[in-house]
C-alpha cells in the first residue's frame, strides 16, 4: 500500500452519470490484485480532507483506473478534474478477490452497477472464462459490457426497464443458470460486488446451491487503512462473531462468513 501524488491522464464520461478516470501510477500499478480499491482525495473539493473510495477497475503498464459514478460532492467535483491535473492515492487497499487456480473452478461474477469495476481484473487474471451476470435499473447502468466480451467471457444482462438484456433482477439469469446445471455446481464459484440487496440475494443462492462465493462489502468507509473502524461488519468466527474491517479484512469476504442485518 503506497501514498501517492498521481497524474490524471484521463477523466472522461463513460455513459450518463459513469465517468473513467486513468492515472498514471508506476509504483502502485504493478501491485494491484482484483477486487482492491484505491482512496482518493479530491484536492478541489472544499472539504477535502476525507477521501473517496474506487475500486480498481483496470491496470495498463503504468497507469490504473477506476470507473466511477457522479452521485455526491466528492464525485461531482472528481469529475470536473482533467488529463495533467494532480490527485493523492492510497493504493491499492484491502483484501481482494481469489483468482481461480487453472484447472480449477469456472467463475461467475456478478455485478450491479459500479460493481462491475471490482469484477474486470479477476476476469482478466482467471485462467478460466466464465459467466458475468450484470444488472442495472437500466441501459446505462450497465458498464463495460464491451471490455468483458473482449476478454472472451459470456455476459447476461439485466435490466429493471428491460431497455437493455432480460427485464428483471440480475439473480434470474443467475438462478437459470445454476438451476439448469446442477451437476456443474461442485466446479463453480460465485463472485459479486455490488448493492446490498444484491450481495445478500447471492449469498443466499450460494447457500441454497452449496456454491462457494466471494462477496465484495463496499461499506461507508472514512480512513481506508483500519484505524477509525467505520466500515466494521459483523463476521463469523470459530466461537461466534466479530467486527471486521472492510477496508482491511475486507471488502472481499467469504459469502458464508457474513452476518446479514435483518431486513438489509
Ligand atoms: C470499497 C469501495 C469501493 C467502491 N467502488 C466504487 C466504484 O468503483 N465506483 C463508484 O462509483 N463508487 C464506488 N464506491 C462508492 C464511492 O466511494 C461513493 O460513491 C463515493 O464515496 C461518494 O462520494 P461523494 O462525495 O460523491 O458522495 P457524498 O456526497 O459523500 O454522498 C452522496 C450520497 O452517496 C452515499 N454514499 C456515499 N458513500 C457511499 C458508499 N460507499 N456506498 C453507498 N453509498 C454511498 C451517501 O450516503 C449519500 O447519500 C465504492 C465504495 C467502497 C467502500
Ligand atoms: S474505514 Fe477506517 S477502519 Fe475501515
Amino acid at each position: 500500500m503506497l501514498e501517492q501524488t498521481v497524474q490524471i491522464v484521463s477523466n472522461a464520461r463513460d455513459t450518463d452519470s459513469y465517468f473513467r478516470l486513468v492515472l498514471r501510477a508506476p509504483q502502485i500499478a504493478p501491485l494491484i490484485q482484483p477486487g482492491q480499491f484505491s482512496h482518493i482525495r479530491v484536492p478541489t473539493l472544499k472539504d477535502a480532507l476525507l477521501r473517496r473510495p474506487f475500486s480498481i477497475f483496470q491496470v495498463e503498464g503504468d497507469t490504473f483506473s477506476i470507473l466511477y459514478k457522479t452521485i455526491g460532492k466528492g464525485t461531482d467535483a472528481l469529475a470536473r478534474m482533467g488529463p495533467g491535473e494532480e490527485l493523492s492515492v492510497i493504493a491499492p487497499l484491502g483484501h481482494g478477490f481469489t483468482v481461480p487456480k487453472r484447472g480449477g473452478e469456472t467463475p461467475l461474477l456478478v455485478a450491479g452497477g459500479y460493481g462491475m469495476a471490482a469484477m474486470y481484473l479477476l476476469a482478466q487474471r482467471s485462467p478460466q472464462k466464465g459467466i458475468v451476470f450484470v444488472g442495472g435499473r437500466k441501459r446505462v447502468d450497465i458498464l463495460c459490457e464491451k471490455e468483458f466480451l473482449a476478454l472472451g467471457w459470456d455476459v447476461r444482462a439485466t435490466t429493471e426497464d428491460g431497455s437493455h438484456g432480460e427485464k428483471g433482477l440480475v439473480t434470474q439469469p443467475l438462478l437459470a443458470e445454476i438451476g439448469n446445471r446442477k451437476s456443474e455446481i461442485g466446479n463453480r464459484k460465485l463472485f459479486a460486488c455490488g448493492p446490498t440487496g444484491l450481495l445478500k440475494a447471492v449469498g443466499k443462492i450460494a447457500e441454497e446451491f452449496n456454491v462457494p462465493a466471494e462477496l465484495s462489502m463496499d461499506e461507508h468507509m472514512c480512513c481506508g487503512v483500519g484505524v477509525c473502524l467505520t466500515c466494521v461488519i459483523p463476521v463469523k468466527v470459530d466461537d461466534g462473531w466479530e467486527y471486521q474491517r472492510t477496508c482491511t479484512e475486507g471488502p472481499v469476504f467469504d459469502s458464508r462468513q457474513i452476518v446479514w442485518a435483518e431486513g438489509k
